[in-house]
């Protein structure tokens, strides 16, 4: 599996993460994250350096995890603290110490660093409208001073390639998603399109005047159904897997009266090849205090988001399985350029990062073990 490991991957909602040890698999490794008793949230690898016992199955006294098999302790740098072999207190064994991983909480989520390089805080992406308090226990809907929040997470059996393709290829919406995100086929008519590249950000923006607003905007925004609007929509994506789009109506011809905006996060984690934590967040700028907003958007993302595209992509998925998709002579329209883009961006980053990351090897092979003699 070739995955980008110097970068930030959505972890956990900061909500999943507490008290009680918490295992997921990120880029095929299984991770374990809990909060310290302050608060502050701690990752490191699932697997004790003793027999591979998942720590995930053990226990959380104070700051350290005490492996549920043979009971070794270890604190929150992954160092063993406490062998109880023999007598309560034995000695530390050699190599008894757990991998750990650098993380940030911010934007309301844990943010992990899977590399060898010193991790960088300039390579996460601005998610700021992300940025507010914790929620509440059973609110669904997150409210800041000029956005309000929807968010959750779904696991999607494909390959995250596939997933930013679909979200940075927005033609798709009046097809897979009719009746629902998308507006009529006839507005991708006259749509201008720019395919802008800064640095290592792509962007998909798309623009047009005079169009009805899709159903599920409506849904979201009834004043919408009243006129013409015009429309902007701008999709940005950054390494490894995290997208956002901004659809944006108002009314036609004004200077953005009843302007309605959502920010529409998709933070893509893989699991593995085949599998993907779906991150999604819906953060608007209109009806702040509706609850009703809240459910009309819950309802499109399960349709939408959840449903119509994930049914297409673990098809996909299914049919491509592992190969290059540059080798599969795929036909091409003009919505696959930034998706195209981004996928040779990306894979010259997985490129240049594996050239530059020595092996290591852990553990030793077996035919190392095969030069011991066993005496009897
Ligand atoms: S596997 Fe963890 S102490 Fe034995
Ligand atoms: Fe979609």
């Amino acid at each position: 599996m070739t995955f980008l490991r110097n970068t930030w991957y959505l972890a956990a909602w900061d909500n999943e993460v507490t008290r009680t040890l918490f295992a997921r698999d990120i880029v095929g490794e299984s991770v374990l994250m809990y909060r310290k008793q302050d608060g502050s949230p701690v990752a490191m690898a699932n697997r004790c350096p003793h027999r591979f016992a998942p720590l995930s199955m053990g226990k959380l006294k104070g700051d350290v995890v005490e492996c549920g098999y043979h009971g070794l302790q270890f604190d929150f740098t992954g160092q063993c603290v406490l062998n109880p072999h023999p007598g309560g207190s034995g000695p530390i064994p050699r190599g008894a110490k757990v991998a750990q991983y650098p993380l940030i909480e911010r934007y309301g989520a844990l943010w992990i660093w899977m590399g060898e390089k010193t991790p960088d805080e300039s390579l996460l992406p601005d998610f700021n409208w992300l940025d507010e308090p914790p929620m509440r226990a059973g609110e669904i809907g997150r409210r800041r001073r000029d956005t309000r929040e929807i968010r959750d997470m779904c696991v999607v059996n494909a390959h995250y390639e596939l997933i930013v393709d679909n979200v940075l290829d927005l033609t798709h919406l009046p097809y897979l998603h009719e009746g629902g995100l998308g507006n009529h086929p006839k507005y991708l008519y006259n749509e201008k399109v720019e395919n802008i590249q800064q640095g290592n950000t792509f962007w998909c923006k798309r623009s047009s005047q005079k169009v009805e607003a899709s159903p599920d905007f409506e849904r979201f925004n009834p004043k919408l159904a009243e006129f013409p609007c015009d429309k902007a929509n701008a999709v940005r994506w950054n390494a490894p897997g995290h997208v956002v789009i901004v659809p944006t109506y108002w009314k036609s011809g004004t200077d953005k009266e009843h302007l309605t905006c959502l920010y529409i996060s998709t933070m893509l984690t893989p699991a593995s090849e085949g599998k993907t934590w779906q991150f999604w967040s819906l953060a608007r700028n209109f009806a702040l205090d509706s609850d009703e907003v809240d459910l009309a958007m819950r309802n499109a993302a399960a349709v939408g988001l959840e449903k119509e595209d994930v049914d297409v992509i673990e098809t996909q998925w299914r049919y491509m399985g592992t190969a290059d998709i540059f080798s599969l002579g795929l036909a091409s329209l003009p919505g696959d350029i930034t998706p195209n883009r981004v996928r040779r961006a990306l894979a010259k980053m997985i490129a240049e990062e594996q050239s530059q990351t020595k092996e290591y090897r852990d553990p030793a092979p077996i035919s190392e073990h095969q030069n011991v003699r066993l005496t009897a």
